[in-house]
């Protein structure tokens, strides 16, 4: 599934494109790509460019056009990113103007995230400042996985608020706002029966080059620490023509690099009577004139098969990373997580992309202490490490959920202990990203710059095989463009470079 919880976003808006860079420069620095714009600095608009002005223009009407304010935070997962570009562009197309800051605000909306504890704990976190000022007249609505997963209960522990919808009935928000609006002071959309996906005709994307594209919502595995089935409902998959249109337009609005998004992205299965399978969509992605690069996330193992390495080979737009969480290197774990796929298994994909004529990078998600996970468990994570050589890891302790099986598991491991085996995992991934990005310096790479430093002439791009490389060039104008980068220096968590002559 989607990398979570690594940071917090908020949805800005810029009064110009250079107020978008000033916001976002010196935000450079993660090794990693993993989708997390806001962590690498990826984000920066060209002088000239509005991408909200942009997709805007798609918007014939703006019924309501003064309404009011709007200000949108955002918890967790690129899927929850790109759900607020969509609720940001339903709100723009209702005559709302986004601002940066809640007091600024007539209406305040936060996307939150369940996926652990900690994250959960944000907003209601942020409500408590609200809770203080409930005089003040604003709207305040809570959207995404803690709304779903704590559904009416929010408006008894924050009377407040008056809008609760989960991702699942997006849909129906503009519908929902529209209730707000006209005073109702209990609005929820909570349903998860829905054959739905959140389609909107005005999306307002982040960043101008690179835009996330949802092709599958919700789950239907059933892992069984993950709350995501519970809070983002069964699996829906676009049909595939409403795909292929939206890669059109995006590549005539300027935008070379689209990320296909899903909990499990590859288990996509096209509603439409054309059927296509996953790799037959990425190849036509690809296809789409303007496209430069193709990437999706997240895999699950199981259904991650032979024709998508076949599709990456034959087609150098299909981005040479692929995002396969194992969660546990140990069978026993995987069997009590219901990852259906052992170790073995797991292995023999990794073989399959291992085995393609280009260099794929492969990334993981693990969790360490997991009910009654022992030391040999983690010993087995540890040699799993040794073996795939992970390009990066995103590593994380268990933390119970409610409404999943393993809550109610025995042999909870300690706080301290998790700890403990967190710092393991993560010195040993260290010695393996040392090694590798030592046998980087010289190689070059091909980058889309998407963020300048501070600092006179440095500049930050992502790889196909989406590594961040800071790097320095004389030239001037760089953002949104393809150069080719040599790295000249490494350390564990970053690489660094110049622009090739
Ligand atoms: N506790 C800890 N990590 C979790 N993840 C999902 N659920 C939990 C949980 N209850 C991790 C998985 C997933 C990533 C996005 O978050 O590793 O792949
Ligand atoms: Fe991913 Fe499993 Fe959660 Fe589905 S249930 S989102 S496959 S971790």
């Amino acid at each position: 599934m989607l990398n979570c919880e690594l940071n917090a976003s908020v949805q800005h808006s810029f009064a110009n494109a250079e107020d978008k860079l000033r916001h976002y420069k010196g935000e450079m620095g993660k090794t990693f790509d993993i989708g997390l714009e806001r962590l690498t600095g990826g984000v920066g608009f060209p002088v000239g460019v509005d991408a909200r002005a942009r997709n805007l223009a798609a918007a014939t009407e703006i019924p309501g056009a003064g309404r009011g304010t709007f200000f949108l935070e955002t918890f967790g997962c690129q899927m929850n990113d790109h759900d607020s570009e969509k609720v940001a562009g339903v709100l723009l197309s209702r005559g709302y103007t986004q601002v940066e800051s809640p007091e600024s605000a007539s209406l305040i909306l936060y996307n939150t995230c369940s996926i652990r504890e900690k994250a959960a704990q944000k907003v209601f976190s942020r409500l408590g400042e609200f809770g203080l000022k409930q005089d003040e007249g604003r709207i305040i609505g809570v959207l995404g996985c803690v709304a779903q997963q704590e559904g009416e209960e929010i408006f008894k522990r924050a009377p407040w608020v008056s809008l609760v919808c989960g991702s699942a009935s997006y849909s129906k928000l503009p519908e929902l706002v529209a209730q707000v609006e006209a005073g109702n002071q209990r609005v929820t959309g909570l349903d998860t029966d829905t054959d739905e996906t959140f389609e909107t005709p005005v999306t307002r994307r982040d960043n101008p080059w690179r835009a996330y594209l949802t092709i599958i919502e919700g789950c239907d595995k059933a892992c069984s620490y993950c709350v995501v089935p519970y809070t983002r409902g069964p699996e829906r998959s676009r049909a595939s023509d409403s795909i292929l249109r939206e890669v059109r337009q995006l590549a005539d609005l300027g935008y070379s690099e689209v990320q296909l998004l899903g909990q499990t992205v590859n288990s996509y299965a096209d509603p439409t009577a054309r059927k296509m399978r996953f790799s037959e969509l990425l190849l036509a992605v690809a296809d789409a004139p303007g496209i430069r690069r193709v990437r999706f996330t997240t895999s699950h193992p199981r259904d991650f098969t032979q024709d998508i390495v076949d599709a990456i080979d034959a087609q150098p737009k299909l981005c040479n990373h692929v995002h396969l969480p194992v969660q546990s290197g140990s069978t026993r774990v995987l069997r009590a997580m219901q990852r259906t796929y052992s170790r073995e298994e797991y292995l023999e994909k990794i073989a399959m992309i291992r085995g393609a004529r280009r260099p794929i990078s492969i990334t993981t998600d693990i969790i360490v202490g997991f009910p009654g996970e022992t030391d040999e468990d983690l010993a087995e994570t540890l040699s799993l490490l040794d073996v795939v050589r992970y390009d990066a890891i995103f590593s994380f302790k268990y933390s119970p959920r409610p409404h999943t099986p393993s809550l109610a598991m025995r042999d909870v491991i300690s706080e301290d202990e998790k700890s403990r085996r967190l710092a393991v995992l993560q010195e040993k991934q260290r010695e393996i990203q040392t090694a590798r990005h030592s046998t980087m310096v010289g190689e070059a790479f091909e980058l889309l710059v998407g963020g300048k430093s501070r600092r006179e002439n440095q500049w930050s791009g992502h790889t196909s095989c989406h590594r961040v490389i800071n790097f320095s060039s004389q030239e001037t104008a760089l953002l949104g463009k393809y150069v080719q980068v040599r790295v000249t220096g490494a350390t564990p968590n970053s690489l660094v470079g110049e622009e090739a002559p």
